[in-house]
């Protein structure tokens, strides 16, 4: 068990800054946590807690984040390249005084990913990959604005229309996204999210990675935990007011295993070749359930 976490006093400034006494701030929050953490639960940090300012920060750079993906949205076709998408993702968020998060992140050569068919994460936008009808693309958008990270991934079907292995795993992981968010509320944990996710996954006949998930994000890309989709129900981290993180499933509509590319090191596919999707939401949890900052 983690050990806990030294708290205020009483008549203490409370830790997250609001400038209140601790005993009328988050002292009853930190005695409820309390009690989880003597139950063996794993519990966040105070550090993992946003402070109003911070989330206010969160929700502007994810309008930003928002506005960006609705604009590929508009000008995504066939014959684009996918390096056309990344042009776009620089232009806009530098025109609106923003970051794009990915570009040299680990090393990542490009400003957003563009994940095409069976690859499932990670794409290299690329001026030789031509989008064709049928095609079905990820793209993932991590913005840094005045200090603030929101991450958020759509799927676009190209020209609309395509095959039902590919529209059955795009719904799949739209389906899945959207009951994780939906689960989330306090004194839950992110193995209850993840086994709402994994219900709606098998519904749809379709499997979830297992070696790539969702992350804490806000004031780093980022932060602790790593967040599993295939995690049982009443395991991993106490979700608790003010904790933000990704719900990202990444959804294969065959086998669950994945490779990485051995040419570029990041770009991930289907071990079968089969198409995978991926839907992403940055979520806050809030005092009675979840508010949703990207989408
Ligand atoms: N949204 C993706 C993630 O959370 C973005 C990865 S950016 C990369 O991991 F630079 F790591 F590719
Ligand atoms: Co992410």
């Amino acid at each position: 068990m983690a050990k806990a976490e030294p708290r205020p006093g009483r008549n203490d400034p409370c830790w997250c800054g609001s400038g209140k006494k601790y005993k009328s701030c988050h002292s009853a929050q930190d005695d409820k946590v309390e009690s989880f953490r003597l139950k063996g639960h794993m519990v966040p940090r105070h550090s993992q807690l946003k402070t109003p300012e911070q989330i206010q920060g969160m929700r502007d750079s994810s309008v930003l984040n928002m506005a960006i993906l609705d604009a590929v949205g508009e000008s995504i076709h066939a014959g684009m390249s996918t390096q056309e998408i990344d042009d776009i993702v620089v232009r806009l968020t530098a025109e609106m005084g923003g970051i794009a998060a990915p570009l040299n992140y680990e090393g990542f050569p490009k400003s957003v990913c563009t994940s095409v068919n069976s690859q499932v994460c990670h794409g290299i936008p690329s001026e030789k990959d031509i989008l064709r009808d049928g095609d079905i693309i990820n793209v993932d958008v991590s913005t840094l604005y005045k200090g603030y990270y929101s991450d958020s991934s759509r799927m676009y079907i190209i020209g609309g229309k395509t095959d039902p292995d590919r529209a059955n795993v795009v719904e799949a992981a739209k389906a899945c996204r959207d009951a994780g968010v939906a689960a989330v509320r306090p004194w839950i944990t992110l193995g209850d999210v993840a086994y709402e996710i994994q219900k709606v996954a098998k519904q749809y006949g379709c499997t979830i990675v297992r070696e790539i998930g969702g992350h804490g994000v806000g004031i780093e890309f980022h932060e602790e935990p790593f967040v599993s989709y295939v995690s049982r129900p009443g395991t991993e981290l106490l979700l608790v007011p003010g904790f933000t993180f990704t719900v990202e499933p990444m959804i294969n509509a065959g086998k669950h295993e994945i490779y990485v590319d051995q040419d570029n090191n990041w770009t991930v596919y289907t071990e079968d070749g089969r198409p995978s999707a991926q839907w992403e939401s940055t979520v806050l949890v809030t005092e009675d359930g979840c508010e949703v900052l990207t989408c």
